[in-house]
């Protein structure tokens, strides 16, 4: 009776598991056989019951049951243990022959670029990078830098001023505004730093004004600024000329002519051949073959004296860029506009 029972129980078993699609199945099946209240374990706990010789021979029929089925389970757990690996290894293959997505870098903004450029070429001719605010006084902008009261600079049209309590003299005497160049950094540096000095001030500038292609409410300039005992119109031309060289790569003849700004004395304009037509004339210079660069000029005594310097002790050129010309002539870009466009289409040329 019982060897009956152990054979039909072992096909019984055997098919379960071959049957089993996956490990929770083959669990279950296990513990109906082989687990706590399992069949095998119940009939190999009822062994101790039977007679002496029956107990001999079912116990190992049993035993030898319980083995085999024990291999079983452990050969079909490996098997779907298998089966999930192929799976996987189906559903989520990599083909490493497929070529790489590459991801697209950012990078520098165009003016960012002119603007280390210059960094860089006046730094190695012993000049320091300084910064300045942004939101400036009438002193610093205006009054310091010998601009007179009336002069039209100073009206809504072309400055942003900042909204003030009003009312009150003393706040009135430091009226706000967006700073319209980085000239008043010559002054805020000089009150700090004793002379000799040599710095460059890159910076955002701001113009009340109607955009066009060469015109912007907000564009960038370097303000630059060399003071010695004995420093002369021939050094701020060498300096200049060995910036320019450097910048556009080539020799570049540059031409100075007379001008005027309330901050120098004497003051000029610096051109350079247009970069476009080499100096022939065509119509980015207007037939001139020269292209209007920058204002410079010798620093005028109120200003030394704005500052707490004594103008008899103490000489100086300083000049003022547009960053963003320069950038325009280097890359020959002929609207302003674009540099702030946000436009991907132009930006990605750089
Ligand atoms: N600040 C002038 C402007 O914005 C540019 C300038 C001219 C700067 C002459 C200077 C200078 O330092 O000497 O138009």
């Amino acid at each position: 009776m019982a060897k009956i029972n152990l054979k039909l129980l072992k096909n019984k078993a055997k098919n379960e598991i071959e049957k089993a699609q996956n490990l929770k199945e083959l669990n279950d099946i296990f513990k109906k056989y082989l687990g706590k209240k399992g069949e095998i374990t119940q009939i190999l706990a009822s062994i101790k019951n039977l007679t002496k010789e029956k107990r001999a021979r079912v116990g190992k029929e049993a035993n030898l049951l319980k083995n085999f089925l024990e291999k079983k389970f452990s050969e079909k757990t490996i098997e779907i243990k298998r089966k999930i690996e192929k799976e996987i290894e189906e559903r989520e293959w990599i083909d490493i022959t497929v070529p790489g997505k590459r991801p697209s870098l950012g990078h520098l903004h165009p003016l960012s670029q002119v603007k280390r450029k210059t960094e860089e070429i006046f730094q190695s001719i012993g000049f320091s990078v300084i910064e300045g605010p942004e939101v400036e006084t009438e002193w610093y902008n205006f009054d310091a830098l010998n601009i007179p009261k009336d002069h039209p600079a100073r009206d809504a049209w072309d400055t942003f001023w900042l909204r003030q309590e009003t009312g009150n003299r003393k706040q009135e005497a430091r009226k706000l505004l967006l700073r319209t160049h980085t000239s008043p950094v010559q002054v805020r540096y000089m009150e700090k730093n004793n002379p000799p000095l040599r710095i460059i001030v890159p910076g955002r500038i701001f113009r009340h004004e109607a955009t066009d292609a060469s015109h912007e409410v907000n564009f960038y300039q370097v303000e630059g600024l060399m003071v010695d005992k004995k420093v002369s119109v021939a050094n701020f031309k060498a300096v200049i000329e060995e910036f320019f060289q450097r910048f556009f790569e080539r020799p570049i003849a540059i031409r100075i002519r007379p001008s005027y700004f309330p901050f120098t004395e004497p003051s000029f304009e610096v051109d350079i051949s247009c970069s476009n037509c080499r100096g022939r004339g065509c119509s980015v210079c207007s037939k001139t073959g020269w292209l209007e660069m920058m204002g410079a000029g010798m620093v005028h005594p109120n200003v030394f004296k704005a500052a707490g310097l004594n103008p008899k002790n103490w000489q100086g050129f300083a000049f003022g860029i547009g960053l963003d010309r320069l950038a325009m002539m280097k890359y020959k870009i002929n609207d302003i506009r674009l540099f702030y466009s946000g436009d991907l289409r132009f930006l990605n040329q750089f």
